[in-house]
């Protein structure tokens, strides 16, 4: 590939380095210059996300950023001055949606060829990808990563004014940068960061290649922005971090999320989320602070990814199927009404009939409310993607139909049990299905699609449930 002066790419190797070294917090890094504050002016962008609720939130920056430069959101690509995609890089065919979406939307930049095309998110900072995008879709001209959103003002000046292809990606370890503007895509629910990264490195996971070392943000700049979002009016908070029980440890705060979380909580917003929980570092001070306060939402997402020992230490989870099996049952002892869900992978190289069944009974036993299951997916410079694997697509496939099947019939059941009970739903909208009927969810992370009397988005309300579908309850307000 001819790079370009001024380009930088990304390095995987470099992304994995780690140092003891405290990161940097940015408080007026993000600087708009002179010559760029009115470059969106008169101009429209399409921003689309893929991936988890960490993209969420950078897009919600990223459309914060454009609109301060004067661009205005659309929602379709055809109306587009500049289209941007946020993109995920966790397995294969993620990344395959977005490659032929660019090369779907290409016909726009050949009858448009001032169209800025920009790539952003986990994907621009794989060096398999960028050299793809580099070599084959050369109609994308604007390339950024995950620890450069503050630079996107000067780099979309150079692609508009000085015409040229900018590709800028930084694999290093990462800083917090504190003052990002953000438009907030939800009016009750927002997300807080409150750690960036993972050094967790699961022998599977691209994850802290893309993201950068765990990074903590300090607990006041956490507990200003809730009170900030209390004070607008929202309802319901989700804390976001790759792993938030590592929360503070590099800052070295102490009681580390379990307190930053009963800050959370006494100040009063109505719903507190967080995600995603490691199993590996769980601590009994967080399952106090949870079943003590009625804003922390009773509903945990646990990832356990295998119910078998050796695989999970090839995983390099840090955890054995009875540690997981412990804590779950320590979370169900002491809230019985905690809902519970978690990521599963079949298929990892090597993984026996037997293994897989391992995984199976440790279902049965825990009865998740919810799974996220997903077939591995070889992630380039990762550990795992360089074993030999022989277990066939086929035979994969058979494994996650049967886990889905499995997972399935428990959810059902665990939603039977609301049959006839009255539960507390924050309204989020209209159903997508019918009009005539709202959405939210319950405080155990429940859809429940119901008849409303007088409710709108925002509201907290009593539903009964009348009917108990897989994924879904139906009900009718009281
Ligand atoms: N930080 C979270 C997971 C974030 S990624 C945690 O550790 O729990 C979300 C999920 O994607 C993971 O839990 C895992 O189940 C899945 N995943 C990650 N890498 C994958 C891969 N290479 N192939 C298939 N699934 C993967
Ligand atoms: Fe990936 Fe593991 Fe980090 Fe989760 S904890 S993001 S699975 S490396
Ligand atoms: Fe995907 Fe990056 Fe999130 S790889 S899951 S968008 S951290």
């Amino acid at each position: 590939m001819k790079k370009q002066p001024g380009w930088a790419l990304p390095n995987l190797r470099e992304a994995q380095k780690r140092t003891k070294k405290e990161a940097i917090i940015e408080r007026s890094l993000f600087q708009i210059p002179v010559e760029v504050r009115d470059l969106g002016l008169g101009k429209k962008y399409y921003l689309r996300t893929y991936g988890c609720q960490a993209n969420e939130r950078d897009s919600e920056t990223l459309a914060g950023i454009l609109e301060e430069l004067k661009f205005e959101a659309v929602e379709t690509p055809e109306e587009a001055d500049l289209i941007l995609l946020n993109t995920c890089a966790i397995r294969k065919n993620a990344e395959d949606k977005v490659l032929g979406e660019i090369g779907h939307l290409k016909h726009l930049k050949d009858k448009n060829p001032d169209l800025v095309f920009g790539l952003c998110g986990c994907m621009a900072q794989e060096e398999e990808i960028v050299q793809i995008i580099v070599e084959k879709y050369r109609h994308v001209n604007l390339v950024f990563g995950t620890h450069n959103i503050h630079r996107l003002p000067e780099l979309l000046y150079e692609v508009m004014s000085c015409h040229k292809r900018s590709i800028e990606v930084l694999s290093k370890e990462g800083d917090v940068i504190e003052n990002l503007p953000v438009r907030r895509f939800g009016k009750n629910k927002a997300w807080v960061n409150i750690i960036y990264g993972c050094d967790k490195f699961c022998t599977y996971c691209i994850v802290p290649y893309t993201r950068g070392k765990e990074r903590s943000r300090y607990m006041e700049d956490i507990l200003d922005e809730v009170r900030q979002l209390k004070a607008e009016g929202y309802k319901e908070i989700t804390l976001l971090g790759q792993n938030v029980n590592a929360y503070g440890k590099d800052l070295k705060i102490e009681g580390g999320f379990a307190r930053l979380l009963e800050e959370v909580a006494k100040i009063g917003i109505d719903r507190i989320r967080f995600t995603t929980s490691h199993p590996w570092d769980f601590s009994d001070e967080m399952i106090d602070i949870i079943a003590k306060y009625d804003n922390i939402m009773p509903f945990i997402h646990l990832p356990v990814q295998s119910g078998d020992n050796q695989i999970l230490k090839i995983m390099g989870r840090r955890y054995t199927r009875e540690q997981y099996l412990t804590l779950f049952h320590k979370i169900k002892d002491r809230m019985p009404n905690c809902a519970i869900s978690t990521d599963i992978i079949v298929g990892f190289p090597n993984e026996t009939e037997e293994q897989f069944q391992h995984t199976i009974e440790l279902v049965k036993e825990c009865q998740f409310d919810n799974a996220f299951t997903f077939i591995y997916s070889p992630r380039e410079g990762t550990p795992a993607a360089a074993m030999e694997d022989n277990v066939s697509l086929e035979v994969k496939q058979r494994r996650l139909q049967e886990l889905n099947d499995c997972w399935n019939e428990y959810a059902h059941e665990k939603n039977n049990a609301y049959l006839g009970q009255t539960v507390k739903v924050l309204v989020d909208g209209i159903s997508k299905k019918n009009e005539s009927i709202l959405s939210g969810y319950t405080e155990t992370n429940k859809l429940v699609n119901f008849k409303a009397k007088d409710a709108k988005p925002g509201d907290i309300i009593n539903v009964k449930i009348t009917e108990c579908r897989t994924f879904s309850l139906n009900g009718e307000q009281v």
